[in-house]
Formats: structure tokens, sequence, C-alpha cells
């Protein structure tokens, strides 16, 4: 996939010369995997806070495919693409949103789009939807479900 292929969904661009991290805010919810994973690569308290040059390529693409919402995405310049997981999976969050991964074809605002994760809103407080934007947590949503450290 080249740089002008890439979907305008995925976000901003962090460049390094073996990867290109992607990350759109908006579908963030700061579950964290990224930041536990590789602290010297993800870190909010520097500028910009993703530092793709500072571990080797196809660790921080592990790392990025980790990201259960889908708000990070890459390319790695020698490739491969991101293949999607070869099941479809659907797991609750305790008190928030739908961790989808697979093959998957989501109906947004702006288009059908294909995804390898996202995280789908339960709650119906989203301002984003399809995608959980956090909302569940000012509504005061409650609902079963697994921790989000245990999916990650
Ligand atoms: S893993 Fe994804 S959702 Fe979690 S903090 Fe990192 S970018 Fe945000
Ligand atoms: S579940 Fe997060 S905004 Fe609805």
């Amino acid at each position: 996939m080249t740089d002008s292929d890439v979907p305008a969904h995925w976000g901003r661009a962090y460049t390094a010369p073996d990867i290109t991290v992607y990350f759109d805010l908006h579908r963030c919810i700061h579950f964290a995997a990224c930041i536990r994973g590789l602290p010297q690569v993800f870190d909010p308290k520097v500028h910009p806070w993703v530092q793709a040059d500072a571990a080797p390529a196809g660790a921080v693409a592990e790392v990025v495919r980790r990201c259960p919402t889908g708000a990070l995405h890459y390319t790695l310049t020698a490739g491969p693409e991101e293949a999607p997981a070869a099941h479809t999976t659907v797991a609750a969050v305790q008190d928030g949103p739908l961790f989808v991964q697979g093959d998957l074809s989501l109906t947004t605002a702006s288009g059908t789009i294909n995804e390898t994760r996202a995280a789908l809103c339960r709650c119906g407080g989203t301002q984003n939807p399809p995608y959980c934007d956090g909302s569940h947590r000012q509504i005061g949503f409650q609902a079963e479900g697994i921790k989000p450290q245990d999916q990650e």
C-alpha cells in the first residue's frame, strides 16, 4: 500500500524509514495497550506522542495490531500489510463497547470502509457512530462484559 492508498480515516501519520504509524484520535478510548506494549514509541508525555523509529518496525507493527479500537494502523515500507484475523471475533467490554476483529465492512457516515479492528458503541451515546467515543463513561453505562485488559 502506498501513502496515497491509505484510507483518510486512518488519521495522522507518524513516519519513520521502515514504518508509518497512523492515529485517529476520535477512535482512541485509552485502553493503553500501545503505551504498555512499547512505551518508548507511544508516549503521551512527549511531542509527537508516536516516535515510530524508537523500536524495530516489526515490533511497532505488532503493538499497533494490539490496539483493540482501530485507532492505530500502520504501513511497512517493505510490507506486508496487516492481514485481518482469520475468524471474526466479538467481545463485549464491561460497561463499554464491543471489540470486533476480522475482515470487517463497516457502514459509517462517510461511507463503507474495510477494517481489521474496531470498538463499536453498545451504549447508544456515541457522537461518532458506529464507533465508541468514550461516551459510555459520561452517561454511566453499565453492562456485563470482559475487563479491557483481558482482551488486550
Ligand atoms: S491501544 Fe489504541 S485505543 Fe488504546 S490507547 Fe493506544 S491508540 Fe488508544
Ligand atoms: S460504548 Fe462507548 S460510547 Fe457507547
